[in-house]
């Protein structure tokens, strides 16, 4: 017999990326996901319901008190056609209402009637994304296993820049479709725990030394880790982007904080990721005053911190599978695989870093997989994206 196409309810509320939605459409009937949109009252201002029932072939609904709607496809009904429901964009308005269980119009009530798996996807401006009651909002979602993809990073149509943006469409249908595959949930019950971001060893009470890791590839890695299921610890040094909801965030600055951090979390892990781009040495003495200017020269004597990745590779009990990854500028392979070697891994992510548009501070990324006896070739894509397809391949080596 014949399968039936994966169902989305596409909830479309009232944000500027509510523009982006009949591309999101397009892409996911590509994929043979049916589509049904419900758009909120302020979504018209932004796209127009013709335009989504051009796009997905079906009767746009908006109202709660349609008798004609109710006769054909009320909310009731509505709420269990979908396999999963999709809030896209998600305003904050709306994330208020589904955290306090609001129910005022046909999208916040079918949210409460679904027995379907829900998503969303925030959009909004980037202080209002910071905004405690938002945040908070957010957790208790998170809490309710709704799952919460993106916000993405960058300039946003109110000329703000920040977490705020609505993922792409291209993200949201990988997303969706990995939600909607049976094997989704491949590390439903496990513990993944993954370092992210720059350590900062500090010289004197105003500086340090660092490096120009900004997070977005282990909390992408994060976030992918929380969509197949799992639990997540985010060991991070300083950054400035959001953690993802769900996580549990634990926040250091130095190598040696780190270090604490990843040893006491490791054994209680399935899988621990080391992303963070950890400084190899600190300064042998922490100046209690700032350092005064001293003539042409300072000579600072550093000594080398320890390793982290090694040290969690090397525990005799409760070892996790250990992924490793090398930031490297040249002789990417040998230097990737020595690391593979050297700090007994059972996996390393090669990493070009000398390429402008990948790596350090970048949107987007290229990896090569290594293990002892095999390699793949990930592509430049977002790093989101990356971090998925790294996460499964993970998930399948740990079956
Ligand atoms: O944060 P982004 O801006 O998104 O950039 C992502 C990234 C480029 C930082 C990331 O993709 C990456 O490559 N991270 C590893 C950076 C690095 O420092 O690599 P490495 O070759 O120096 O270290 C090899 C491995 O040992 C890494 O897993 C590292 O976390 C770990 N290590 C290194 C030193 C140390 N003292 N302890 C460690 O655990």
């Amino acid at each position: 017999m014949k399968q039936r196409n994966k169902r989305v309810l596409l909830g479309i509320t009232g944000g500027i990326a509510a523009y982006k939605c009949a591309e999101l459409v397009r892409r996911l009937k590509d994929h043979h996901v049916d589509v049904k949109v419900v758009m909120t009252d302020s979504a018209k201002h932004f796209i127009t319901p013709l335009t989504m029932q051009a796009v997905s072939g079906e009767l746009v609904s908006d109202s709660l008190l349609d008798p004609q709607a109710e006769a054909a496809m009320g909310h009731i009904e509505f709420a269990k056609w979908a396999d999963l429901v999709l809030v896209a964009p998600a305003t904050s308005n709306i994330i208020a209402k589904m955290a306090v269980g609001i129910a005022d119009d046909l999208l916040t009530t079918l949210l409460l009637a679904t027995p379907a798996q829900v998503a969303i996807a925030p959009a909004m401006n980037q202080q209002m994304y910071a905004h405690v009651a938002t945040q908070d909002n957010l957790a208790t979602l998170a809490k309710r296993n709704i799952a919460i993809w993106g916000p993405g990073q960058g300039e946003q149509a109110c000329g703000d820049v920040g977490a705020g943006r609505m993922l792409e469409p291209h993200e949201l249908v990988q997303l969706v479709l990995q939600a909607l595959s049976p094997e989704a949930k491949v590390l439903q019950g496990k513990v993944v725990t993954i370092t992210a971001g720059p350590t900062r060893e500090a010289l004197d009470p105003v500086r340090f030394i660092s490096n120009h890791s900004s997070g977005k590839m282990g909390y992408g890695l994060a976030e992918a880790a929380l969509a197949l299921g799992a639990e997540v610890n985010l060991i991070s040094g300083p950054v400035s982007i959001s953690a993802p909801c769900g996580v549990n965030l634990i926040a250091v600055e130095s190598a040696a904080d780190m270090h604490v951090a990843a040893l006491t979390h490791a054994p209680k892990s399935d899988i621990f990721i080391g992303c963070a781009a950890v400084a190899d040495y600190r300064a042998a003495t922490v100046a209690e005053q700032k350092i005064k200017k001293q003539g042409d020269e300072l000579t600072l004597t550093l000594v080398k911190n320890p390793d982290i990745i090694a040290d969690v590779a090397a525990l005799a009990v409760s070892r996790p599978y250990t992924v490793g990854f090398a930031a490297e500028t040249q002789d990417i392979t040998t230097y990737a695989k020595g690391k593979l070697t050297n700090k007994k891994l059972d996996m390393i992510c090669a990493n070009d870093v000398s390429k402008p548009d990948a790596g350090f501070n970048s949107e987007h990324n290229a990896l090569t997989l290594f293990w002892h006896d095999q390699q793949q070739d990930l592509p430049l894509t977002s790093k989101k994206e990356l971090a998925l397809t790294v996460m499964k391949a993970i998930a399948e080596k740990i079956k």
